[in-house]
């Protein structure tokens, strides 16, 4: 094997699209997925590549620095890519702390034992922080968030996700770790976990049960299909500038309430239902506290130097989403039993 890449957060959303990836492109490379394995963690994800013969599966919390520790001595990594986060807003507000643990001690107990383990010699090393633009706050009507964008988190997971990424930027500037940090916009596409808005509203029209809009619906978020952001990842981890980030993101802005009347519409034709009848399941909830009115990024610096771009239009990513979760309702039977009813009912009984 002539590198070995342990993949953070491997068996989530996006991690398992970036294992996928970089295991069926790279046979000569080594890949470790280190993932805990949490109520987001689904190594059902990776079924089709978990034999393959450059892929390993370590079940390690990032919490246990002794369980790292273990970890680089055995494999010795020459890369991490780092994904393995709490991600969701609504459970940081009802719960920040898990999101102090994992996102900013976690991250750091990684970047020490990379720190301990690389001993100073960085060459062919590279620390690779996966991160979000919520980390920027939020936009007006106009403009867009840029890398030089100063900081404003305004829930607790963007101010862990902002606090990580200082981490990761201070061991670079502190003690030379060769790093690079990518701020990426909303995800959505195969595997994403309903909780977040696109596919727990899938999972919702397929049930016939009500579509919680938060607020007014006019929030805007920029949509990439999620293996748009794992083909940036691969560009940035092989050929981004030591110390630099990139913003990554759609060009593609929607008002919540816009988005979900077009997901709407799509089921209904693929469900065979009447004009309509998925629209009749909007409900207008309590907003979100310290919700972001807009965000959207400007990519023109992954473009320019990297030569990336989205790949697929929204309408088809959404309709190739969509297909996924109607031929996958085991997937998303298995992952919606257990503790996923008593969250739900936290979230949604009271607003
Ligand atoms: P996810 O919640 O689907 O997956 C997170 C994964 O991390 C899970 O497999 C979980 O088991 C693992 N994990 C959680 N805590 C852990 C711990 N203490 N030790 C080891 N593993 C642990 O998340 P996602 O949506 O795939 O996001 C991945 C990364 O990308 C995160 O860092 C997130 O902040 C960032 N990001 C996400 C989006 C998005 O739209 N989803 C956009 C931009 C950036
Ligand atoms: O911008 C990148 C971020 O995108 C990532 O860093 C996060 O990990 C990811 O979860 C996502 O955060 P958002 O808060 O933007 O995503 P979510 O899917 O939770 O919500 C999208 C929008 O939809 C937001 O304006 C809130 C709204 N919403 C969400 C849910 C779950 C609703 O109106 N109703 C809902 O039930």
């Amino acid at each position: 094997m002539s590198k070995t890449i342990v993949i953070t957060g491997g068996a989530g959303f996006i991690g398992s699209h970036v294992v996928r990836l970089f295991v069926n492109r790279y046979p000569e490379y080594r890949i470790v997925n280190l993932d805990a394995l949490t109520y987001a963690g689904n190594l059902e994800n990776l079924r089709d590549i978990e034999n393959a013969p450059n892929y390993s599966f370590e079940k390690v919390n990032i919490l246990a620095p002794e369980a790292l520790d273990k970890l680089f001595a055995t494999w010795q990594p020459d890369g991490v890519i780092h994904l393995a986060a709490e991600s969701h807003v609504d459970r940081s507000i009802l719960s920040p702390l898990d999101f102090v643990y994992t996102n900013v001690i976690g991250t750091v107990n990684l970047l020490n034992a990379a720190k301990t383990h690389w001993k100073g010699n960085f060459e062919g090393k590279r620390f690779y922080h996966v991160s979000t633009d919520e980390v920027y706050g939020a936009l007006g009507d106009t403009g867009f968030f840029t890398e030089q964008t100063k900081y404003d988190p305004h829930s607790p997971y963007s101010a862990s996700k902002a606090a990580s990424d200082h981490f990761v930027r201070a061991y670079h500037d502190t003690y030379g770790l060769p790093v690079v940090v990518s701020n990426c916009s909303n995800n959505y596409g195969p595997n994403h976990f309903p909780e977040k808005l696109i596919p727990l509203f899938i999972n919702n029209i397929i049930q016939r049960k009500p579509l919680p809009v938060y607020g007014d619906g006019l929030y805007t978020r920029d949509w990439l299909y999620v293996k748009d952001h794992a083909a940036a990842i691969d560009l940035i981890f092989h050929q981004g500038k030591n110390g630099d980030t990139y913003n990554i993101g759609g060009f593609n802005e929607w008002k919540n309430i816009d988005l979900v009347k077009l997901l709407c519409r799509l089921m209904d034709t693929k469900l065979g239902n009447e004009a309509g009848t998925s629209e009749e399941l909007i409900t207008y909830v309590k907003d979100r506290p310290g919700h972001d009115r807009r965000y959207a990024i400007d990519a023109s610096k992954i473009n320019q130097e990297l030569g990336w771009k989205p790949s697929v239009t929204f309408e088809e990513g959404l309709s190739l989403t969509i297909d996924w979760y109607m031929d996958n309702k085991e997937w998303l039977q298995h992952v919606t039993s257990g503790d996923y009813m008593n969250y739900y009912d936290l979230q949604y009984s009271k607003r």
